[in-house]
């Protein structure tokens, strides 16, 4: 297996190009279910996930075409046509390795009257039910049985607007419900919708498909339901937790980088947080620069749904932080078993204290290398960044998880003054 090694200990500088947003991409691939006609993806990352999804959606018989990088883009341009009949199924092999996979449910069942969606399991990062899911599902007419791990909707005679309110917010019920909402007879109501940057850009690629969208950017959606949508172009959003994970990168190294493409409306509480750790920022045209200035200071950061700082920034932020002047206070209110950074971050000399969904860092000198081992994506850029910033060597395991949300990584890194290498071989 592969790993990736980093001498730490040197400030980065210069540019970054932000890629296509992965949890942008996860939810404008399956709107490729909603329709005969061709959907084209532009600014698509090249990470596993996507190519894992691309799979999925094959199975379902959707043809994929792949256009040549255009001189001056770096995503990809993928074009997705579901005009194949294939069984609406969702196999336990490809969604308990991606989670996303949930989000063919909402399409298939209002395109085809039914799906069949193996139960994703829980994950690294706690339970993560679906069953708000399967309630927004239920309150569009669905029937919802529940079989061998399986879940099995059906709506024969296709699905009718409702009103869905969720209880708490949550991004892929939300998701799910919009897509679902986008072919039901009638009008839907989303009462306590998700605002995330990825929920406007999944409405935009609805709208251009067709769909009739009110309340975008609130947190109550209305879908006035269309007998079928047709084809669209659309480019993906930049990665707010890319430039994030870029921004922490220049805060915890003592450096200045610029992230090209990163957008600002999307990112308010991330840069909120390095700007108060004592980052300098400057916008660009079309790009956002953070330049350190006289090292880190301390934060008191909670998680919550955007517009409020995101769970995807904690574990970069804690790495950053864990070379604070002083102690901060980082709870997690999203995810229950989101720490699992924490003990390797010890390893290489942080000093955080967990209770609870709390942790206190103690802000130390210096961090030091040695071999970690990651858990997840985002506990896995947060050993990066603490190898970027730590003296001597350190080396990232299990990489896999990284390939699954950062875009050619290394290569970013290096062309920036870091001195990192993915070798074969687990340490
Ligand atoms: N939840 C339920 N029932 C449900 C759905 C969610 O209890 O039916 C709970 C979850 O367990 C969690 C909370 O609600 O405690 C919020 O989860 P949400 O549904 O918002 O998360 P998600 O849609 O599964 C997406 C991102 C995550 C990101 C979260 C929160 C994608 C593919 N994933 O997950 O991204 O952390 O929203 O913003 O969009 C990552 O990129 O590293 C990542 C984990």
């Amino acid at each position: 297996m592969d790993r990736i090694v980093i001498e730490g200990g040197k400030p980065l500088s210069g540019r970054i190009p932000i890629s296509g947003a992965k949890n942008a991409a996860l939810t404008l691939l399956p709107c490729a279910l909603l329709t005969d006609e061709p959907l084209t993806l532009r600014n698509l990352p090249r990470l596993a996930d996507i190519d894992g999804f691309g799979h999925l959606l094959t199975q379902l018989g959707v043809s994929i075409t792949v256009e040549g990088v255009r001189r001056g883009e770096f995503g990809r341009v993928m074009t997705f046509r579901a005009d194949n009949d294939a069984e609406p199924v969702a196999p336990y092999d490809i969604v308990r390795k991606m989670r996303a996979s949930i989000l063919v449910l909402g399409p298939l069942l209002a395109r085809f009257g039914q799906a069949t969606v193996s139960l994703p399991g829980g994950c690294a990062i706690g339970n993560r039910p679906i069953d708000l899911h399967l309630k927004a599902m239920q309150a569009l007419g669905a029937e919802i049985e529940l079989a061998s791990g399986y879940v099995k909707a059906t709506a024969p005679n296709g699905l009718t607007g409702g009103t869905i309110s969720f209880p708490f917010v949550s991004v892929g019920a939300t998701e799910n419900a919009l897509m679902a909402a986008a072919l039901a007879k009638g009008t839907t109501v989303i009462e306590n919708a998700a605002r995330e940057p990825e929920i406007t850009d999944l409405v935009q690629c609805l709208i251009a498909m067709g769909a009739e969208i009110e309340g975008m950017k609130t947190d109550t959606l209305t879908v006035h339901g269309k007998d079928r949508l047709h084809g669209a172009t659309h480019a993906v959003m930049p990665d707010r937790i890319e430039a994030g994970s870029y921004a922490c990168a220049a805060m915890i190294t003592g450096g200045s980088l610029e992230l090209v493409g990163a957008r600002e409306d999307t990112m308010h509480a991330i840069l909120a947080g390095i700007a108060d750790a004592g980052g300098l920022i400057e916008f660009g045209k079309n790009s956002i620069k953070v330049t350190a200035d006289k090292g880190i200071k301390p934060l008191s950061i909670s998680t919550a749904p955007f517009p409020a700082f995101p769970t995807d920034m904690q574990a970069q932020f804690m790495s950053m932080l864990a070379l604070a002047s002083g102690t901060s206070l980082l709870t997690e209110t999203i995810f229950e078993n989101r720490y699992m950074h924490v003990p390797e971050l010890a390893r290489m000399g942080a000093d955080i204290e967990v209770r609870g969904r709390a942790a206190v860092v103690r802000g130390v000198p210096g961090l030091v290398g040695a071999p970690v081992m990651a858990t997840d994506l985002r506990a896995s850029m947060s050993l990066i960044l603490a190898g970027l910033a730590a003296k001597g060597t350190t080396e990232v395991n299990r990489i896999y998880h990284l390939d699954r949300g950062y875009e050619r990584l290394e290569e970013k890194l290096s062309a920036v003054g870091a001195t990192i290498a993915r070798v074969g071989g687990e340490g």
